[in-house]
């Protein structure tokens, strides 16, 4: 039964409205917090994380539309000093509308809800539709971000700072020309390049990948559907016909460098990283759907698993290799290694994964890509949500690392910040709030400096 049809049914609200998907009714400020354990001596800063949640009696057409709230864990010092979550004050919590009168798009209005990120002394809100949204440590919202007004579109949810330049890469898609912009952004947050990027139509991209030497834009056949768009739905369903593709970028090149590799017709979500050999050939790992959203995206999800995208030099059409057959989503690596040879990475699991009721990703995997081994932590009745990875201190190896990251707790009906050492999936601490933090999206952990 679609979730449409189920809706209609039995008269219940929509996933997202429901359980721990539900948003919450407040904002919170909440000290002298119960902690298991000790929370690691080197973690001092504040892990954000963003995700949707429409304000009381506000039901958005999918879960992708609900305005944008903040968690955030303040650390340091040994322990956990608050916990306070915010909504993000945009013009639309306000109640403005992107779309104006002449239908054109005003990008300084968006909900601002999909993931949190620090760049060049600033700290980011984002949702891919519209400009980022500059927040505090505290959570406070302080402004739209348009580089010093060179920032006219669209901005992923999803751009790559490299470790090794401080630039962050970036891009932005609309349902009108031109569908798919790159954007470059210097160590300091100078705008330094807009390039046009030539596709096929206008497709739903939410992720991209990034090498030390390029940018890989995913080109997939789920496209915009006028249809659903009149309706007030995600308007985006999957194609039969539209082809799927990789364009690769060489970085800083202008657009027309862009070389295309096909691949067999599918969705992505989320790349967990990327790199490249000396001799060209380009790895790319990522959480794979065989299609996503085929009559519309009402529908549940459907599974998505690990796989490998190999483009070698000169090859028209990647070598695709699933790498293991558990659902998972929201795949995370060390983000010292962005575009550089990763050895493990870190994804919510179902075990098992339940379509019908959505009751998802109780466990953690560790996946191991040198050996292929993948160790699962268990979390019981429970659902949890992104772990984010933090180096246990400068120059500390992959493996000597924090995960850090909310569950919600079903059996007591709130959740837990549980901080586990990436190495053995072990908790070193854990944080009980005693209240829920929603399933959302994405987070990152905030350093003091
Ligand atoms: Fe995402």
């Amino acid at each position: 039964m679609t979730l449409e049809a189920e809706t209609r049914e039995t008269r219940k609200p929509p996933f997202y409205m429901r359980g721990n998907y539900a948003p919450v009714g407040d904002e919170a400020t909440l000290t002298d917090l119960k902690t298991e354990g000790r929370v690691p001596d080197g973690l001092e800063g504040v892990y954000l994380r963003n995700g949707p949640n429409p304000p009381a009696g506000k039901t958005p057409g999918h879960w992708f539309m609900g305005d944008g709230m903040l968690h955030g864990l303040k650390l340091g010092g040994g322990k956990a000093h608050w916990y306070r979550n915010r909504w993000i004050q945009t013009k639309s919590l306000a109640g403005a509308k992107s779309m104006r009168e002449d239908y054109s798009r005003d990008y300084s209005v968006g909900v601002s809800n999909t993931h949190v990120v620090p760049h060049g002394g600033n700290i980011y809100a984002l949702v891919e539709s519209s400009l980022p949204m500059r927040v505090s440590p505290e959570l406070e919202t302080l402004g739209n971000e348009d580089f010093g007004g060179k920032l006219d579109f669209a901005f992923t949810a999803h751009p790559k700072v490299c470790p090794v330049t401080g630039e962050m890469h970036a891009f932005g898609y609309g349902f009108a020309p031109p569908y798919l912009v790159y954007h470059r952004i210097g160590a300091d947050g100078t705008y330094l390049q807009r390039e046009e990027i030539a596709v096929t139509g206008p497709t739903m991209v939410h992720d991209f990948a990034m090498t030390r030497d390029h940018v890989i834009f995913m080109d997939l056949p789920v496209v915009f559907d006028l249809e659903i768009a009149l309706k007030g739905g995600m308007p985006y369903a999957f194609s039969d016909s539209y082809p799927a593709r990789l364009g690769i970028l060489k970085r800083g090149a202008p657009a027309s460098a862009t070389r295309w590799v096909s691949v067999q017709p599918c969705y992505v979500f989320h790349v967990a990283n990327a790199h490249e050999a000396a001799d060209g050939t380009i790895t790319i790992d990522v959480s794979r759907y065989d299609e996503l959203w085929r009559r519309g995206a009402k529908r549940n999800f459907d599974a998505s698993r690990l796989w490998r995208w190999t483009v070698r030099p000169g090859a028209p059409s990647a070598d695709e290799t699933p790498l293991d057959d558990l659902t998972l989503e929201f795949p995370r690596v060390d983000e010292r290694l962005n575009g550089l040879p990763h050895r493990y990475a870190y994804a919510p699991v179902g075990v098992p994964f339940d379509h019908a009721t959505e009751e998802n990703f109780s466990a953690l995997a560790r996946y191991d890509m040198k050996t292929g081994a993948r160790s699962i932590r268990r979390f019981g009745e429970a659902m949890m949500s992104e772990f984010v990875h933090v180096p246990k201190h400068a120059g500390a190896a992959e493996e000597d690392g924090w995960l850090l990251g909310f569950v919600f707790d079903a059996a007591r009906g709130s959740s837990d910040f549980h901080i586990l050492d990436a190495a053995t999936l072990e908790n070193a601490a854990r944080i009980e709030l005693p209240r829920r933090v929603p399933q959302g999206f994405h987070g990152s952990w905030c350093p003091d400096v």
